[in-house]
């Protein structure tokens, strides 16, 4: 079975390729743009977080170069220097420069490196800037014993003093003081680096109640659009034909509604903002790296290539496993599934040993399907950070000798190590990003499939359309309206079948190639009791089906009250037929609520029904009241009592028209004596029609249907048919003789 199973996927992903991209893309944004909101928030944080990531670093620079290593040359403007350097690349060093008085301008180091060793010792020998370079001091603070040195330094000409209280400093002389002493010369900065310090903090906080806030607003519009979307899907598959579900498996559906829209929600809330917000700071720290130092940029950039080709191979790995391990996971459950419902037939049969194997055998490759991805794993995320420390180490390689050079800064070096430390962080994840896109593109292709299945009953006159028109609407309290879709299934239809039943010349098959009924015709006064008799398989059931409206004849008509089945309301059509089948089904919920099927709660009719039906004797012996839970199904009541509770249930909606197929046949012979009274009443009051083996109630319905091979080959009275001699007699000679 698990084989079919398999077969059966492949199939289903295959047809569904042919289903345009720009569907899935409405169907992804249709649920989002509801709540669109809160997709604008998340952008706007982009808005916030992207530039901070971008500006931390550069902040380091800043201050590393600016404050903490605030050193220069003095510059004396001249213009004799045109030959060495252009006026264009002067008129930019004076833009960089702080003008200290006369001629003479402090320009920054980090501004000169541009220039070689060479042309800086050129233009020293000029004496167009200084042969020393110089550190700059504001405003410092000096006790009598650094004054004196400051003097001395002054009169050594290694010591400046212009106006506002500044100084030069020769870098050399540096050494001459303590560290205690310097901390005081350079108060000034230390300020500064302190409103540096709060300034990043500052920024740091911003980013985290941003990025905060963006996760919410993301989760949030996820988990809107997804319960959106599982309401529709519900309402959607309540709405489908009977024969929808002939042909599709249930597990199917379930995953669609749990598994697939998990995966569009974690690409909702995990992909799609954050993915851009990853591929906009990789493209801005790329930008700021060219704009800061071309040749550390290129090195950095050189990695890329490096990069991609490792996310290719890596995607390429890991999808193949991926997917490996969804179809070995996928058979796993179906076996799990198939094994435990049916876990009392493989104990009557001893198969458990055999199915253990097969367990193991299950087991064992999902096992290695997860050691295969194990690998592919283990190897990535080292190898991204063995990429990124090889980056790192080339920078700091080229770094430090451009520093010896003068070509760059302290600065530079620090904010290209965090920025590579960030243009990476988002590789770890990316490639799985890219993974659940995929997923999700999968996902809503599937979940399209059923979305767009246009099987459905006719919603015009249906109250499924409620359903569907409130889903669309509340967006609150997913719950509420979960329960009550019970009770709108049969809201308002309180109008009132006679009961009058008239089936004309009525053909019928599930599949194209062979009619299951033929020429069916025949008629049932209001409050008459037609029984139907053949052998099984010859479609009796199958006409109850259509009476219901299941599913539409090909040819011929089923008239209710002189109306064409086709033109009665849905809910009123249902409401006015109830059929009991063999193999009643139960709910896991109350006993209560298995009898109301979302009925509004009567107690006098719920007791009476209980009471006629002979199940409220049943419950007080077990001391169950109404409110007692049915479990998996009613596994805990035997098959009598199940089917009692099925007749309260159509006794509880007290239908114009019952049918009964083979309802009695799981009830024992004694139970069956005890019901008769009940049942007779049941029968009396309205149209029915009962499909039985040894229910003595054919012997007393006014009309007896005989069917054969999809056509009816006999009909009348139980005395008309029985002298008749026919296949009525066989069968009554055989079954109904007790
Ligand atoms: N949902 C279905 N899809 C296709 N064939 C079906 C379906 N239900 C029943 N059949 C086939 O239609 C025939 C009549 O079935 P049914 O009406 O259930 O017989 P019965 O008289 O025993 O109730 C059978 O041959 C059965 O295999
Ligand atoms: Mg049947």
């Amino acid at each position: 079975m698990a084989k079919y199973g398999r077969i059966d996927k492949l199939n289903e992903e295959k047809s569904n390729k042919t289903i345009y991209n720009r569907e899935i893309f409405s169907l992804l944004f249709k649920y989002i743009f509801r709540y669109k909101r809160y997709l604008i928030y998340a952008i706007l944080f982009v808005a916030v977080i992207t530039p901070i990531n971008l500006i931390i670093p550069y902040f380091f620079k800043n201050v590393i170069d600016n404050v903490v290593f605030k050193k220069g040359y003095l510059y004396k403007n001249s213009y004799e220097v045109s030959h060495l350097i252009s006026m264009k690349e002067i008129n930019l060093l004076l833009k960089k420069a702080r003008f200290l008085v006369g001629d003479k301008y402090f320009i920054p180091s980090s501004s000169l490196r541009y220039l070689s060793k060479k042309e800086k010792t050129q233009l020293g020998e000029k004496g167009i800037i200084s042969k020393d370079e110089f550190v700059l001091i504001e405003k410092p603070v000096l006790n009598d014993e650094i004054k004196l040195r400051f003097s001395e330094l002054i009169r050594n000409k290694k010591l400046y003093l212009y106006p506002n209280n500044i100084y030069l400093l020769n870098i050399n002389s540096l050494s001459n003081f303590k560290v205690s002493e310097l901390l005081k010369i350079r108060q000034k900065d230390l300020k500064r680096l302190e409103i540096f310090i709060a300034v990043i903090f500052l920024l740091l906080i911003i980013q985290f109640f941003s990025s905060y806030l963006q996760i919410l607003s993301l989760m949030k519009l996820s988990q809107y659009a997804m319960r959106d979307l599982r309401k529709d899907l519900f309402a959607h598959i309540m709405s489908l034909k009977v024969s929808y579900f002939d042909k599709t498996p249930v597990g199917r559906l379930i995953s669609r509604a749990t598994n697939d829209v998990e995966t569009l929600n974690e690409f909702f809330s995990s992909v799609m903002v954050t993915l851009l917000q990853d591929i906009l700071i990789m493209l801005g720290i790329a930008v700021m790296m060219f704009l800061v130092d071309l040749k550390l940029a290129m090195i950095v950039i050189a990695a890329v290539p490096f990069m991609i080709g490792l996310l290719v191979l890596f995607r390429m790995k890991a999808r193949k496993v991926y997917l490996l391990i969804r179809t070995k996971i996928s058979s796993l459950n179906s076996f799990l599934n198939e094994t435990i419902s049916g876990i009392r037939i493989i104990k009557i049969f001893s198969a458990e040993d055999k199915n253990y194997s097969k367990f193991k055998k299950h087991n064992l490759s999902l096992f290695d399907a997860q050691i295969k991805q194990l690998y592919v794993m283990a190897i990535f995320r080292p190898l991204i950070s063995f990429l990124r420390w090889i980056t790192i180490a080339f920078i700091v390689c080229w770094g430090a000798k451009g520093i010896v050079q003068g070509k760059v800064s302290y600065g530079i070096l620090v904010m290209f190590i965090a920025y590579i430390e960030r243009f990476f962080s988002p590789l770890h994840e990316i490639s799985e990003k890219f993974d659940i896109m995929q997923s999700a593109v999968a996902a809503s292709e599937k979940i399209l499939s059923v979305l767009k299945e246009s099987d459905t009953e006719r919603l015009e006159t249906d109250n499924f359309n409620s359903i569907k028109i409130q889903s669309i609407t509340s967006n609150n309290n997913y719950d509420k309206n979960h329960s009550d879709s019970g009770a709108l299934l049969y809201s308002d239809s309180s109008k009132k079948l006679k009961g009058r039943i008239e089936v004309k010349d009525l053909y019928f098959s599930y599949r194209s190639d062979e009619w299951v009924l033929r020429d069916i015709s025949f008629s049932v006064e209001p409050g008459q009791t037609l029984a139907i008799v053949g052998r099984t398989g010859v479609g009796k059931t199958t006409l109850i089906n259509l009476i219901m409206g299941f599913y539409i004849p090909q040819k011929g008509e089923i008239l209710i009250d002189g109306m064409r089945i086709d033109k009665i309301p849905l809910n009123i059509l249902r409401r006015n037929i109830v059929s009991v089948m063999q193999d009643p089904y139960l709910f896991s919920r109350t006993i209560k609520e298995n009898i109301t099927m979302g009925l509004e709660y009567d107690e006098k009719r719920f007791f009476e029904a209980i009471e006629t039906v002979g199940l409220r004797e049943f419950m007080e012996k077990r001391n169950y009241n109404e409110n007692e839970m049915v479990m998996e199904r009613g596994a805990t009541f035997s098959a009598g009592e199940r089917q009692l509770i099925s007749f309260a249930r159509a006794l509880y909606v007290n239908p114009s028209i019952l049918i009964l197929d083979e309802a009695t046949s799981s009830i024992d012979s004694e139970t069956e004596q005890l019901i008769q009274n009940a049942l007779e009443k049941l029968v009396r009051e309205r149209t029915s029609i009962v499909i039985a083996h040894r229910l003595s109630t054919v012997k007393k319905a006014n009309k007896i249907l005989v069917i054969d091979d999809g056509k009816v080959v006999e009909s009348g009275t139980h005395s008309q048919l029985i002298e008749n001699r026919g296949l009525y007699y066989r069968l009554y000679s055989l079954q109904f003789a007790y």
